[in-house]
């Protein structure tokens, strides 16, 4: 907060200065001005046509698409990679561990459910991948746009910046054709900027179009890989627990501790092994496993029906 007393300075000041200002002064503040707009605007016009220049080149390039797709790819990636990472090993670690636990159903059906997140975790890196293309997408427009709206305005800038020069210089006494012949140029200067910005602008915008266009494709067909990829990765794993399980059943001696499979089994004595068989297994292929493992095994006494040991 200014003081009150500084206020009261600070207005003085200005009003001194705009009473003290002459025509003359005025008019070569304004011309500066009016130099320093034209020349942002044809800075802001270069920086854009060079910026479509090079969008143009990248755009020709064969392998380029596939570049800024495997960009995108790799970004998305090391977005999720050290959560996939951390839950594969701990995928790993439990499916080792399995034989050991001592509820293998429990374990399996955890591990189970851990293999489907991995899976939910690659999904959401395909996602990933998606957004990210149309985020570089918009900002590429966004570019384009920016760019000419920003030549645009210093270019109207640099003609209010005009009129000013007009102002003043009539107030300086310039003749009518010295004044007029300065707006005219302005004009031309001006809009041919402005016209400049547009055609660029809206070059720009069809160029970095066309051009994602077949980056999205390739995104496209990166994301489906990543998909199916996930998805043989989660057959594998449930396979490994399948194995794991039978590991575990086979490990057991009849003699000695009981097969984790076979603990599971003896607590459904009282079901007809067909029976038990029929009604879990369109529900859980583990569960199937399970006693497929354990009907192995126990086949001497199981062929003599219908109950167990
Ligand atoms: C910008 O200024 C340079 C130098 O005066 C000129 O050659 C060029 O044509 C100008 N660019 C535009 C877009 O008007």
């Amino acid at each position: 907060m200014f003081h009150r007393h500084t206020v009261r300075i600070l207005i003085a000041q200005v009003v001194a200065q705009s009473t003290t200002v002459s025509p003359q002064a005025a008019l070569e503040e304004a011309e500066r001005d009016e130099r320093e707009a034209l020349k942002q605007a044809n800075v802001t016009v270069e920086k854009l046509q060079k910026w479509l220049e090079g969008i143009q080149t990248s755009a020709s390039k064969p392998d380029e698409t596939d570049e800024v797709a495997s960009k995108i790819q790799s970004e998305a990636e090391s977005d999720f990679r050290s959560e996939y990472e951390s839950m594969v090993s701990s995928f790993d670690k439990k499916l080792k561990e399995l034989a050991d636990a001592e509820d293998v159903h429990e374990a399996a059906k955890e591990l189970k459910t851990l293999s489907k997140d991995i899976q939910k975790e690659s999904k959401k890196m395909a996602k990933e991948m998606k957004k990210k293309y149309y985020a570089l997408r918009t900002s590429q427009k966004d570019k384009a746009q920016d760019l000419m709206q920003e030549a645009q305005k210093e270019a109207h800038y640099a003609m209010k910046m005009a009129r000013k020069v007009e102002h003043f210089g009539r107030k300086a006494g310039q003749k009518e054709a010295e004044y007029e012949g300065n707006i005219g140029k302005a004009e031309k200067n001006t809009e041919h900027l402005s016209g400049v910005a547009e055609k660029y602008g809206e070059k720009a915008e069809r160029v970095v179009e066309k051009f994602f266009e077949k980056v999205e494709d390739k995104v496209e067909d990166r994301a489906d890989a990543v998909e199916h990829q996930a998805e043989a990765k989660q057959k594998e794993r449930e396979q490994s627990i399948k194995d794991a399980l039978e590991e575990a059943a086979g490990k057991a001696t009849p003699a000695g501790k009981k097969a984790p499979a076979a603990v599971f089994l003896s607590s459904s004595q009282e079901f007809s092994p067909e029976a038990l068989l029929s009604t879990v297994l369109p529900a859980t292929g583990l569960a199937t496993l399970v006693l497929a493992v354990a009907w192995y095994r126990r086949r001497p006494t199981l062929s003599m029906p219908p109950s167990l040991g």
